[in-house]
């Protein structure tokens, strides 16, 4: 093997390894954070080795002709390193396990991910330009058609695909004792009540739903399903202290999660609330009320507006946290004031589901800071 071979190979195989990185990265709901950190560490070593074997590429930067392909393709390169930069540095903000840099910033997930979304399409686009060369002069139109195709893909990705994928295939083992547990926050002796609603606790699972095809959920050590809010409301209440409660329906929700959203839909078109059972004979000794519940298309679960229906609130304040794929408050909190009008409704904590099982140092700097 000649050397001109040797150095061919290598680089090949770094360049294929770099992509099955990333691909591994995009699949951050799968792998779980702790892999997600580490894989992300070494994609970047090894982009900057991948940098190093084409030192070359810099020498000539300022050599030859710029053509209008050869200006995109340094512009895609040069976009594609500050993409790269931003990936790392949101990601050593977000990292739970190898970096505890102590800086809480919401959304900051969020940015990493379309940041991510960002690199594959400059990445496509950067192994189109230089490693179809060839092909790029025989065919003109193809590289351009093929970006816009992987950019397609990319956002189909990002909003259809794997929310879809998270919500209906995905179970996700906690360690409930640890993702609950943490500092606690001081609320200067003001009687504190977290509610919450999950479909968990509300839901008959058919015998087939287990660990495998239990969409949407998480389960503790001892294999049992935890709702996302009501890891939320249990965060909160290890926080805070205080008592806590859940909003429990009569009728149970379909063990399916589609036939959930399907049930879900018509109930928001009747009239009437769902019946809730166990509930607490009244409230009037709180005076701080936490409410944790998950949007449902687009706004409050109707057993919350039930639950907000049944009790007075006068006087107190009620605090939303919003558990979500990827809506955010939604219309919740509108939908919330117009509800209980008249009573202090603050504004919402909202979390995404995929972040729930390490999220327990937001909520606290979240408490801390109300
Ligand atoms: C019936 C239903 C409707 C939903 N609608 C939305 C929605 O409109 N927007 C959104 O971002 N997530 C939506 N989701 C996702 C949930 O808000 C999210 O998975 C939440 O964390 C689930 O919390 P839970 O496990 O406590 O029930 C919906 C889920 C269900 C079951």
């Amino acid at each position: 093997m000649d050397k001109y071979n040797a150095t061919g190979r290598v680089k090949k195989a770094i360049d294929i390894i770099l992509g099955l990185l990333f691909i591994a990265l995009l699949g951050y709901s799968f792998t779980g954070a702790p892999f997600h950190e580490v894989a992300g560490i070494v994609f970047i070593a090894m982009t900057i080795i991948h940098n190093i074997i084409n030192i070359k590429w810099y020498k000539a930067i300022k050599k030859g002709i710029y053509n209008r392909k050869r200006k995109i393709a340094v512009a895609v390169n040069f976009a594609l390193a500050a993409d790269m930069a931003s990936i790392l540095l949101t990601g050593i903000i977000n990292s739970r396990y190898l970096f505890h840099t102590g800086i809480h910033m919401a959304g900051i997930g969020r940015i990493h991910a379309v940041l991510a979304l960002a690199g594959f399409v400059l990445i496509a686009f950067h192994v189109l330009v230089h490693t179809f060369g060839r092909v790029q002069k025989k065919y003109k139109v193809l590289p351009a058609a093929l970006v816009i195709l992987i950019s397609l893909l990319a956002v189909l990705m990002d909003v259809w695909l794997l929310p879809y994928v998270k919500r209906h295939f995905l179970t996700v083992e906690v360690d409930q004792e640890t993702a609950i547990s943490g500092e606690s926050v001081d609320f200067n002796g003001r009687k504190i009540l977290t509610v919450y609603f999950t479909r968990v606790g509300n839901t008959d699972f058919a015998d087939g739903v287990d660990a495998v095809s239990g969409a949407s959920l998480l389960l503790n050590e001892k294999k049992e399903f935890l709702g996302n809010s009501q890891v939320i409301g249990q965060m909160i209440q290890d926080a805070a202290g205080g008592d806590i409660v859940s909003i429990n329906t009569k009728e149970h929700y379909p063990s399916s999660y589609s036939d959930t959203v399907s049930a879900a839909s018509e109930e928001m078109g009747r009239q009437e609330l769902p019946e809730l059972v166990d509930m607490p004979e009244n409230i009037d000794g709180y005076d701080l009320v936490f409410l944790v519940f998950p949007l449902w298309w687009d706004t409050i679960p109707k057993p919350v507006e039930a639950f907000l229906n049944r009790y007075d609130f006068s006087g107190k304040s009620v605090i939303p946290v919003v558990t979500h794929g990827g809506g955010g408050a939604g219309r919740s909190i509108e939908d919330i004031k117009a509800v209980c009008s008249g009573t202090v409704v603050e504004e919402p904590l909202e979390i995404y589901c995929g972040d729930i099982p390490y999220c327990r140092e937001q909520v606290t700097e979240w408490l801390k800071g109300l």
